[in-house]
């Protein structure tokens, strides 16, 4: 199984995501450092980015999973994926999406306290504007992340059975 961990900036992606491939055990990738240079300069400046240029990164993360799931080995891959479209890119017999759903207050809180970071605060209203979140059949797991997030990485190994060998029997009954 490949997880992806998505949501909106600031929901906890990459803390979470940390949490469990160190956990598991399992290869993980930040999908941020997927995006070209020039997409990290727009959303630097403060400009959303545009389908055009979220196409060749989200062919980059699904390039990650399919290395994964071609060699057998699980991973979790941080990915805003915030609409069903750019998710299609990256669904997969074995892909899981954990979303990580928060208000608009909680993240813009959290994000205020977050200075070592390209994304500014004020792209969130965009963030959310953009935002789907996934729906039924689409094979993810909605997390509330207003939990500490030791207790929201356990959540997701225990509603997902995870395991150091990715082994999901849960899986199938999302
Ligand atoms: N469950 C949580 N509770 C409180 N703060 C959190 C939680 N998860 C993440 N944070 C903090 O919120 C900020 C954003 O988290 P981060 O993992 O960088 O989000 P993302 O990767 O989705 O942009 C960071 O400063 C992080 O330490
Ligand atoms: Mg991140």
């Amino acid at each position: 199984v490949v997880l992806v961990v998505m949501g909106v900036s600031g929901c906890g992606k990459s803390t979470v995501a940390g949490l469990l491939a160190g956990q598991l055990g399992w290869d993980i990738e930040e999908g941020d450092d997927l995006h070209p240079p020039a997409n990290v300069a727009k959303m630097a400046s403060g400009h959303p980015l545009t389908d055009e240029d979220r196409w060749p990164w989200l062919a980059r993360v699904a390039g990650w999973i399919r290395a994964r799931t071609d060699a057998g080995r699980p991973g979790v891959i941080t990915c805003s994926a915030l609409r069903r479209s750019y998710r299609d890119v990256l669904r997969g017999e074995h892909v899981v999406f954990v979303y990580l759903a928060g208000t608009h207050d909680q993240i813009a809180a959290r994000l205020a306290a977050r200075h070592d970071h390209f994304m500014p605060a004020g792209l969130l209203d965009s963030q959310f504007a953009t935002l789907e979140p996934p729906g039924a059949g689409e094979r993810a797991l909605a997390v509330d992340i207003s939990a500490g997030s030791q207790d929201i990485a356990a959540q997701i190994v225990a509603r997902l059975g995870l395991s150091a060998a990715g082994l999901d029997a849960k899986v199938s009954e999302l």
